[in-house]
């Protein structure tokens, strides 16, 4: 692999200690390239949203290594001074819930972290209505996040984690509240990202119409991956 995209080497996670602790992960691996969409599938409790929170820095693993992009950023501990950087420069997350800041509009919601890296507010908010626009939300740009449907709230959630085009996304079950077309729409939009931007994404699904469309996925069972081929179907 070159020097972009995610590597996960032995990854483990143990959630408290003693008799009540629950090993998460157990030496996981995984690898996705830049420009890659992975699937992460598995049933509930094995593993998932804890393998994204380790690898966005969200929580500290227990052992393993962890690269993102060119940089080694967790060796047996972490081995970069700025975590925050590395979240809010290098990680796109989307959560299943959208956490949408209620008193800012649907367009400042999403420009509010260019904004706070100094591009110019103008810029940040075009930059925004282009994105809301390409998620099909354009016509509530204006309008306060409680206004919006759930599924127009994890669109705009999603603009938001696409906007400063981090070389990393993050995806929990990202399309659980959309219907099936907006669903494809969704992963249409994060399979242009990666291959116009490198971007490498991490898509965690249960979603049966979006499994079919990875080229690659990994099984996750009792906090271990299997890596299997997908369909690579084209997302119509
Ligand atoms: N903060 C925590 N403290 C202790 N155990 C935890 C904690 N968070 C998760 N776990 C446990 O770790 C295991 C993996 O949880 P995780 O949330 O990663 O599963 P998941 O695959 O995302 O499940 P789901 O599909 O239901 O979201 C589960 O057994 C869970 O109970
Ligand atoms: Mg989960």
């Amino acid at each position: 692999m070159s020097g972009d995209g995610i590597l996960i080497e032995g990854v483990s996670k143990r959630y408290g200690e003693g008799d009540t602790a629950v090993d998460a992960l157990r030496r996981v691996d995984m690898q996705v390239a830049p420009g890659e969409v992975v699937g992460l599938i598995g049933p509930s409790g094995s593993g998932k949203t804890t393998l994204l929170k380790c690898l966005g820095a969200v929580i500290e693993p227990s052992g393993g290594r962890m690269t993102v992009g060119d940089q080694l950023i967790y060796d047996g501990g972490w081995t970069i001074p700025d975590l925050r950087a590395l979240r809010r420069d290098r990680i796109g997350f989307v959560f299943q819930a959208p956490y949408l800041i209620p008193f800012l509009d649907v367009t400042d919601n999403v420009a509010l972290l260019p904004m706070l890296a100094g591009v110019p507010n103008a810029e940040a908010r075009s930059r925004a209505r282009a994105l809301l626009a390409a998620l099909d939300v354009a016509h509530r740009a204006d309008a306060s996040p409680s206004a919006l449907s759930g599924g127009e709230q994890q669109r705009v959630a999603i603009a938001r984690a696409l906007i400063n085009r981090p070389p990393v996304i993050l995806a929990d079950e990202p399309t659980a509240p959309l219907d099936s077309e907006r669903a494809l729409g969704v992963i249409r939009i994060l399979n242009d990202m990666a291959a116009q931007f490198r971007t490498a994404i991490i898509v965690v699904t249960h979603d049966e119409k979006i499994i079919p469309t990875f080229r690659r996925l990994y099984h996750i069972r009792d906090g271990q991956t299997h890596e299997e081929a997908g369909e690579g179907r084209p997302i119509g």
